[in-house]
């Protein structure tokens, strides 16, 4: 089964029947974690909106191995994560759309790792290739038809690296130029530590990458939340739109 793990602006999934809620118990919450369950035609998908239901939980306070743990439990295989960035190659700004290949981490202090207690013996993940060429090519193709329909307005950078950081502030120009030069083409805040635990517990993962406004130092003024939440708006209904055809290849 396939599960969206929503970002910034996709705290709920329009156009679907919700099909109810699977509330389940993981070794690394309190509370338990509410999945929902949304169906279109015969077809059932969870949703996990990463921020919380009213998008109040910030991106280093997210519990990513409560959330994980959670799909895995009920089943899921596939996880599409819907991420808002800011774009640093030319190719990302504003409204553009990025499906990375690879994942550079500089955030810390974030629970990262099912393997660290009661372990029989140490375990190290293979994470050459942070996200699932399948899903990728999966994702590519939805984005495809879905453009076809918005008449080609959208644009989609099919490969780039994506800088996590810790936030939640913003960087400053001189943290942006130190991505540029690592070779970071997107910034944003909470694909890591989601990737790596996805990897731990063998779950396919890919991003689709929403910029929803320039990196700080690469567009010409200071970044506005005004601005982002616009983007965030507009971009948003087009995810929905690739999210619907995605289902429909799958
Ligand atoms: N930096 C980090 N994370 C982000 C940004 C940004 O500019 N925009 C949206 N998420």
């Amino acid at each position: 089964m396939l599960a969206i793990i929503g970002g910034t602006g996709l705290s709920q999934i329009e156009g679907f029947k919700s099909a109810g809620f699977k509330r389940v118990a993981t070794p690394f919450s309190e509370k338990r974690v509410a999945v929902e369950l949304l169906q279109q035609g015969s077809q059932i998908i969870a949703f996990l909106p990463r921020h919380g239901k009213n998008h109040v939980i910030p991106p280093h306070k997210i519990n990513y191995r409560a959330n994980i743990w959670a799909l895995h439990q009920i089943g899921i295989t596939n996880i599409i994560a819907i991420n808002a960035v800011g774009g640093i190659h030319p190719e990302s700004g504003p409204g553009s759309f990025v499906l990375p290949d690879q994942i550079i981490d500089y955030t810390y202090s974030r629970a990262g790792t099912f393997f660290e207690e009661s372990l029989e013996f140490v375990t190290h993940t293979d994470f050459t290739e942070p996200f699932s060429h399948e899903l990728r090519t999966m994702l590519d193709n939805a984005f495809q038809l879905a453009n076809q329909e918005a008449e080609g307005s959208k644009r989609l950078l099919d490969k780039g690296v994506y800088g996590v950081m810790q936030g939640p502030r913003l960087e400053t120009a001189a943290e942006i130029r130190r991505l540029q030069q690592d070779g970071c083409d997107i910034v944003g805040m909470t694909g890591m530590p989601e990737a790596a635990l996805a990897r731990e517990l063998k779950l396919n993962y890919a991003m689709l990458a929403l910029s929803v406004n320039w990196a700080a130092g690469i567009g010409e003024s200071e970044i506005l939340m005004s601005e982002i939440e616009a983007n965030v708006k507009v971009g948003m209904d087009f995810v929905l739109a690739v999210v619907k055809k995605l289902i429909n290849q799958y």
